[in-house]
Formats: C-alpha cells, structure tokens, sequence
C-alpha cells in the first residue's frame, strides 16, 4: 500500500516536472504534503534553500512557528553559505499517521551528540532525553517546559531537524529501543555482566507531533556551527540590536515614581557607572496584573516631558507588561470580543492573532508609549505557569487553539511590538520571558526568576543552538562575592541588566566589590565594537554572538585527538571534548569567557586546539587543554584566539551614539599574523538593510625587523557609521 502511494506520488511528480517544470512541479508537490499512512514511510525532502530540505507532513496547519514569528528565509545570505548535499540517508528517516498525530524518526550514529531542544539550563548535550516542548517558566528540569521550548536539535555530524508545529512536540532523544532497530544495542545479563544498561543504546530520535501535519525542516552544514547559521538564516536571520541596547541597564522598584527614577539616574552618573536605559516595572500603569498600559499620572504626572527628559541624558525608557488587559482600560469592552476564553489575572487574553485585536494595542501602545519616545518593552508572565496562563482547553476566536496560543504567544507579542518601533524606521531591544523558533531576527532577549548562577550559564550556553537570546540576569545576591561573579558574568551575555524591581539594588550595594563591579562593566563598554561586530555576524552570517563550547570548529570528540585510553588522567581534552562543557562559552569569534561562581577559588577551563591567550595579560595559556586557574576575585577568566584582534574604545558612560567620533585601540594577542573586519552603522535604523553600513579592516603583520605591525583601513565617506577615528595598538605578547 505504502509502496503504491509513493510509486503513484513518483509518477504525479514526473508529469508535473514534464509538464509544468520541475519547479512547479515541487510546489504542488509541496502544498499537497506528504500523504501518510499507519505504517512508516520514508519522507520525501525538498530542497528550500541551499543546504536547506522542507517535507510537509500531513495536512497543513493553519499556524506554526515560523509564521507566528514571521519569519522570511534570508536568501542571499543562505546562498552566500553555500550548497551542501543532504546530510542522512534520505530513507532512514521516516514518518506515520499514528491515532490522528504525526510519528516521525531519524537515526543516530553511535558516538553522536545532540544539542538544542529548547532553552534547557542544566545540560547542553541532549542524547539520551526525553523533551515534551512546551513554553512554561523554567521549573528546575531540562523536560521540554521552558521559556523558549524549540523544537530544533543539531547533531555534531552536520545536520539539525527542525518540527514547524505549534503544537507540545515530543522528543524522545535516543531513548527509544525499537525491534526493528537497525543498530541494537547488546543484550547483557544484569546479574553477571557490568555492562548491564537501564537505558539501553537507542539508534534513533522519535518525535511525536500531536496534529494531523507539520513542516519538517533539514539544516545542513560542515560544521555544528554552519548548522545553526542556516537554522539561523532561514528563520529571518538574527537580530542586530540598536547600539545603546548593548549598553548597560538597571530596572528600578515597581513603584518607582519619576523623582525616583531621576535620583536613580543621578546616581548612576554620581558613580560614574554606565547606564544606557532604565526599566520601569509594573506601577508605571495606573493598574497592573491586570494592565491597563497607560501611565499612572500619580507617580508620573508628564509622561511625554520626562521620557524627552531622560532622552536627553542619553538614558531610553523600557515598560513593563504582561499582556493581560484590564478591566479598568477603555480597550476593555472592544477587546471582549477579541480574545481567549479565559482571563489572566483576571484581564483579557487578546487574540493577537486578529488583526482587529492587534490593533486596539498597537493605537494604545503607540500613543501612550512609542510616539512619546519610550524605546522597548519587557513582556513578562507569557510563559507559565499552567494554573496562570489560560489552559488548554481555552478557546481563542481566531480559531486558534489553547495549546498553540501557549506555543506563539510570546513570539507574536515580540513580532507585532517590534513592527510598530520598525514602521518608525526605529531599533528596539526588550525583554520577553517567552520565545519560540522564528523569532531569531525579533529584539528581544529572554529572562526569568529562576536565578540559579550555574544554571544561567548553561542557558546561555544553550541559547546558541535554538536561535535565541537569554540574559543572567542579576537581582541580589546572598555576599558580596556572589554579587560580583553574577555581575562578572552579565557583562559577557546579550544584555547587561540589574533587573532591581524587588529591592532596588545598585551595582554599588556591596561595597567590597564596588570596584570590580565598575570595572568589569566598563570593561563590557570598552568592549562595545567587538560586541557590535559579533551582532552583525549574527545578522548577516547568522552566527550567534553567545556559542556554546560545541559549535567552536573540532571541539566535539575527535578520535584521532586521543592517545590510548580515554581517562581523564591519560588525556584530559580528549575526556573533556566529549563530557558536557556547559560552564564556559565563547563570546563572537575570538573570546572564550570561563565565568566563576561564588565560593569557587579555582576552575577548570577547556581550551579548544590552537593556542589560547590571557585576555588581560596577554600571556599564554594553553592549546587543546583543560588548564585550572586560580583568577582571585577582580577578574572573570577570558581567553583570546591565538592571532585575534580585538577592538576596544575609551571607558564611556553610554554605548557610541551617531555623530560622536571614538578612538579605537586594537589589540593584537599571540603569535599568529591576524586581521579583522569591525562592522559599523547609523546604530539606530533599519537603514543597514539597504546598505547603509561599512567594515573596517585591520591587518597586524610582522615587519622587516620581525616586529609587529599594524595597519588600518578606516574607509573614507561611509554609508553608515563612522564612529571610529584614530586607532593605536597594543600587541599583547610583547
Ligand atoms: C516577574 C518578573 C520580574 C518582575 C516582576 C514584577 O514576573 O519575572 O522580573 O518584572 O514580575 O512584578
């Protein structure tokens, strides 16, 4: 039976490639989907893009990931990246109709790692898992319930899958034993062989879809790392932020009133300690939990006057939200109609999914927030828990059902928020405590209260494989040392942020550390154009600027790295390679941070073939090695590529605003030769999109006296940017 389908499908193909051309041919193809029977068949791929294969599975679905976060395939980058021919065996991997739901498999080579599975904070290899994806607060178990629950692996043999579907996605990672595996694991006697399993050897990842279709996606790449730039790529591309979104912010207590935010302001520049925006929580609303979205005249009397206020000490406003609506705003009785079933907190849930409904906040959001100059959003409690949000069996008139609105509904709000700062020709970069796959090019960076230190950085890890952003956020902290490791660590993530809404903590609260504190933050300042450019790799090349361990080249076990046995004594990389690093990560292309955490004096850190140097001292310090380093508490252990050169400018107090002219000092580490292209624009617009952006070039080279030598290219009259002036060196290893 399952033959005839697809000998008849074979045939309809060939006539519509005869006939209309191959191409159109694939689209209906395409737009039928795969028929499915209860039995597996295999999948039938079409090339989407360069080393991109698309197979629709079932019947359609009205939503799905992709569309929630509209994303729109960047072509000329994906053809930039190259072709690549289909990573498995095209008739290894299957799907069925099972009781109405969607099975599929792909199988797994022994010695595979996977990665990705939504925003998991425990561990960063995956194999071996079972994931229920569903957006929920992160409850302290890599189970699938987590703020960004993306239904994306990566294998480190070159290829990833990915499940459009709105739907609670299970993935059973190499747990599932099959009697028709092609690849069994051996059967031991537990009682006489110490071999003996409980999870025996699974050859295969099982995912089950609970609809009757989804879109399945193949990513291609030579490495773990060009995987996820084509994920990356053919999901929008990854967001370039506006430039003071790299700068430092602080969010003030929720009932904060302007005179507070005014001191607080003061403040920062008293203690000459950076800041670029401000967080105003909840009380800025004149009812919130449920909101009402509109300025509590009490606690702000001019809105308008004091957001051009503060723009004009350089400090951007951020708002607080939660989406749910009150029933004290004058939007309420027009929103009835157009929302859930059910309330939150007792407000509405708008059906963003109407246009109708988008637009009664887009008016609001515009005249009471955007067009009075506020710069971003925090859309907080869009995650979980379950007994907050809407349940399931919750109705939506857009005929959207309960479980996919909890799958899209951060990714929505983070689009159509966006949109209304776009159609400004404006950048925004906020804060949103729920994600999903398509929302790679959407300004927002995840967060949440979970505030586990260790953990944090295993999400920062994590959130390089699945095309999302995630900050370790600081609130308070038990010591002073544990304030100035978590401090430490914050300064190397997407966004620098003391989120102080309970406390009204400063960076300067613990005096013991103050010092530190400052420096490391100005050291993130300093750092501004090295962040900026791994920003635009992220947008045009789709790299992450945050990448876990596993996507640095040859990182992941290599056999021929091994020398005799695999003990940690014996050969501690080759052990350290293929164990789980989820402690240490790089930041853009040349930056290896090993975060340290309070009440910890030493750490281990593992350093990738090719030398590796002292970010601070410029010393060497080791190559293809796991090292341990004593660092004391002023520093934050980082590591520079042997040959990198990395751009800083002057401490400042905000990041690089358009017309201000910064030297740059570049610094050169090692003893390799090195170049480096630096990435420029306006750092406001979306004019970089029509190619208003320059690359600078440097080269470092040896001269005739075998000293080094640096030379700049700073190109005359560009089409955006032109921060940087006059440029110096300083060549670390002399
Ligand atoms: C929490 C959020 C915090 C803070 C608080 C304000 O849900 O995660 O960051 O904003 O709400 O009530």
């Amino acid at each position: 039976m399952n033959r005839t389908i697809l000998h008849l499908k074979t045939i309809f193909k060939m006539i519509f490639k005869t006939i209309l051309g191959n191409g159109m041919g694939m689209l209906i193809l395409l737009f039928m989907g795969q028929v499915l029977q209860a039995q597996p068949v295999s999948l039938q791929w079409q090339p989407v893009a360069p080393g991109v294969w698309k197979v629709q599975v079932g019947d359609p679905q009205p939503i799905d990931l992709l569309k929630a976060g509209g994303a729109a395939p960047r072509g000329e980058a994906l053809q930039k990246l190259g072709d690549r021919s289909f990573p498995l065996r095209p008739e290894a991997c299957y799907a069925e109709r099972q009781a109405g739901k969607i099975y599929l498999r792909f199988p797994l080579q022994k010695e595979e790692q996977l990665f990705g599975l939504g925003l998991n904070f425990k561990n960063v290899q995956q194999r071996g898992r079972i994931f229920n994806l569903h957006t929920d607060h992160y409850g302290g178990a890599d189970n699938g319930r987590t703020h960004a629950p993306v239904p994306f692996y990566v294998s480190d043999k070159g290829y990833g899958v990915f499940v459009n579907s709105a739907q609670y996605v299970t993935v059973y990672a190499g747990t599932g034993v099959r009697k028709d595996s092609p690849d069994p694991p051996r059967v031991y006697d537990r009682n006489t062989e110490p071999g003996w399993d409980p999870q025996p050897y699974s050859d295969a990842v099982e995912i089950l879809v609970p609809a009757s279709g989804a879109e399945v996606y193949i990513f291609a790449g030579k490495t773990t790392l060009e995987v996820v730039q084509r994920f990356n790529l053919y999901s929008g591309g990854g967001v370039l932020p506006p430039k003071w979104g790299l700068g430092f912010t602080q969010r003030v207590p929720s009932l904060s009133t302007a005179d507070d935010v005014r001191k607080e302001v003061a403040a920062f520049a008293k203690n000459k300690f950076p800041l670029d925006f401000i967080g105003l929580e909840p009380g800025w609303q004149s009812k919130s939990y449920p909101c009402t979205f509109e300025w509590d005249h009490t606690r702000f009397p001019d809105p308008e006057a004091f957001t051009r206020e503060m723009l004009g000490k350089g400090i951007r406003l951020n708002l607080w939200l939660n989406p749910y609506l009150s029933p004290a705003s004058s939007l309420y009785e027009k929103m009835k109609p157009l929302s859930g079933s059910h309330t939150v907190w007792n407000g509405l849930v708008p059906d963003v999914n109407l246009p109708e409904a988008a637009d009664l906040y887009k008016g609001l959001f515009v005249k009471q927030h955007i067009g009075i100059g506020v710069s971003g959003y925090k859309i907080d409690e869009i995650d979980g828990f379950d007994n907050w949000l809407w349940p399931d069996i919750a109705s939506f008139p857009s005929g959207v059902t309960g479980e996919q609105m909890r799958q899209v509904f951060g990714l929505e709000l983070q689009r159509l928020t966006s949109s209304w700062f776009r159609e400004r020709n404006t950048r925004t970069y906020g804060l949103a405590r729920a994600s999903n796959a398509g929302g790679v090019s959407l300004p927002y960076v995840i967060y949440d209260d979970y505030y586990d230190h260790r953990d944090f950085i295993t999400a920062l890890c994590n959130s390089s494989f699945i095309g999302v952003l995630w900050t370790p956020e600081v609130r308070k902290s038990g010591t002073a040392e544990e304030w100035l490791r978590r401090m430490q660590s914050v300064c190397f993530s997407p966004m620098a942020m003391i989120n102080a809404w309970a406390d009204g903590t400063k960076p300067w609260s613990y005096p013991e550390v103050a010092a530190q504190v400052s420096e490391v933050a100005m050291l993130r300042m300093q750092l501004f154009p090295y962040l900026y450019t791994s920003f635009a790799q992220y947008y045009f090349e789709g790299k992450p600027p945050v990448r876990a361990m596993n996507l640095v080249e040859g990182f992941s076990f290599d056999p021929t790295v091994s020398t005799g046995s695999l003990s940690s004594t014996d050969n501690p990389y080759a052990m350290a390679v293929k164990q789980d690093i989820k402690d240490q990560f790089m930041l853009g292309d040349d930056l290896l941070v090993a975060p340290m955490f309070a009440g910890d004096k030493k750490r281990k850190v593992v350093l990738p073939r090719g030398k590796w140097y002292d970010f601070y001292s410029g010393k060497y310090a080791g190559n293809a090695e796991v090292i341990e380093v004593e660092p004391g508490l002023d520093h934050i252990p980082l590591y520079v590529k042997d040959g990198a050169l990395i751009p800083m400018i002057p401490p400042v107090l905000h990041a690089p605003v358009k017309g201000e002219l910064l030297p740059l000092e570049i610094r050169h580490y090692g003893e390799a030769p090195g170049s480096l292209a630096l990435y420029d624009d306006d750092g406001e617009t979306f004019d970089y999109e029509k190619g208003a952006f320059t690359w600078y070039t440097f080269q470092v080279v040896k001269d005739r006296k075998n000293k080094w030598k640096g030379v700049a290219n700073l190109p005359k009259g560009q089409k955006g940017g032109g921060q940087y002036g006059a440029v110096s060196w300083k060549f670390m290893g002399e």
